[in-house]
């Protein structure tokens, strides 16, 4: 009997790459998400795909109801939590919001699981956590602040986990922060498919370069970098996909533990060289003009990637080039 995996969020970016990964790897699928921001098409693309049909619970982390339901009927090995609201400025207008889904959604999941007696829960959190980082690359002992009320949900959480750990210790939990997920599985049957304007880069870059936007505001210049534009250790959503398949194998293999783990290649790039990358991957140009700096923004971002190595056994393995082509044939089955 295989094992079964309870992944909320599942038909989202992130969700539904790790489900076509936890699906090779031999686990069993079943995905919980309420559809806010993803499509149920996704699940058709997901099996054709792995050629396994996972099972679908449409509904709200926040339905204690709905969660008991669920934990009686399935007997699960662990949880994936990605369920979630991720978009910073929104987060500034919507305070509450956020605090309901990302906080309490999440210890009204927390506590379906306590009563099901699940213990092993794998938590997306993110390299935002870190604030302004003090030192390049970044370790998980560096210090946590957070600017915005998005950062503070994933903040919280984390210290939620922790205060949890400490008061029952048979949970097995990974809080893994991730740095900038980008890409799409090579099939280009899923990617990353955001409502509305994008907020984050890489979707910005794709649609300029299908034509869909006329250009690419590049939020300032005149940082502290190479070429004056942000860095970041973008990630290719398929190794971030692998990742999660790790963790989850470390914390059902070992004793009990509260792991923190960044996951992300070591390896900055700036705002230009991705542009320049992706104007390779579509062998269009990518229009972009000069902005001043985005508010919040911070000059450089990346793992320090090595507790990952040694601990789970995983290293990120894809290059830009190949989150850019990777990106580029989702957006073209998008765009037609
Ligand atoms: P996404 O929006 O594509 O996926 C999230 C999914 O959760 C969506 O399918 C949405 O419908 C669902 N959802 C939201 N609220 C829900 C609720 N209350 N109940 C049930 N389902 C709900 O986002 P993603 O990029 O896949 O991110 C997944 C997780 O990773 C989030 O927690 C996010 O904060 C975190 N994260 C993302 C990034 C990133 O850059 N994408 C970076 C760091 C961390
Ligand atoms: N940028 C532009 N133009 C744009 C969008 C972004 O120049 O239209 C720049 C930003 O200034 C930054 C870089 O591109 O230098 C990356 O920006 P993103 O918005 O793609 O990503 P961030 O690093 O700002 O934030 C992302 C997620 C956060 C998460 C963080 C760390 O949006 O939720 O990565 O994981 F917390």
């Amino acid at each position: 009997m295989s094992q079964k995996i309870l992944v909320t969020g599942g038909t989202g970016f992130i969700g539904s790459h790790t489900c076509v990964e936890l699906q090779a790897a031999g686990y069993q699928v079943v995905i919980l998400d309420s559809l806010y921001n993803s499509q149920k098409s996704v699940l058709d693309a997901i099996a054709s795909i792995s050629g396994q049909r996972s099972e679908f619970i449409q509904g709200d982390i926040r339905d204690a109801a709905l969660l008991q339901q669920v934990f009686k009927q399935y007997q699960f090995q662990a949880v994936m939590h990605f369920a979630g609201l991720k978009a910073v400025g929104e987060s500034v207008a919507q305070p509450l919001n956020y605090y309901d889904n990302n906080v309490a959604g999440t210890v009204t999941l927390l506590q379906a699981m306590q009563v099901a007696d699940v213990r092993t829960f794998i938590f997306s959190s993110s390299a935002t956590v870190y604030g302004d980082p003090q030192t390049l690359p970044i370790p998980e002992d560096h210090p946590c602040s957070a600017t915005n009320p998005y950062g503070h949900t994933k903040l919280v959480v984390e210290e939620i986990l922790a205060n949890l750990y400490a008061s029952e210790t048979n949970w097995r939990i990974a809080r893994l922060r991730y740095f900038n997920p980008v890409g799409a599985h090579p099939s280009g049957l899923i990617g990353e498919a955001p409502q509305g304007t994008p907020n984050n880069l890489m979707p910005y870059v794709a649609q300029v370069a299908s034509g869909q936007r006329q250009q690419v505001s590049v939020f300032g210049n005149d940082y502290d970098t190479p070429d004056g534009t942000g860095v970041r250790d973008y990630i290719h959503v398929m190794d971030l996909a692998q990742g999660h398949v790790a963790a989850l194998r470390y914390c059902l293999a070992n004793e009990p533990e509260l792991l923190t783990v960044n996951l992300g290649t070591g390896r900055g790039y700036s705002v230009l060289e991705m542009i320049e990358a992706f104007s390779r991957s579509s062998g269009k140009p990518v229009a972009y003009q000069i902005a001043p700096r985005r508010p919040g923004d911070i000059a450089s971002c990346w793992a320090d990637t090595r507790l990952a190595e040694t601990k789970l056994n995983w290293r990120a393995d894809k290059d830009i080039q190949e989150m850019c082509d990777d990106a580029w044939r989702w957006e073209g089955r998008q765009s037609n």
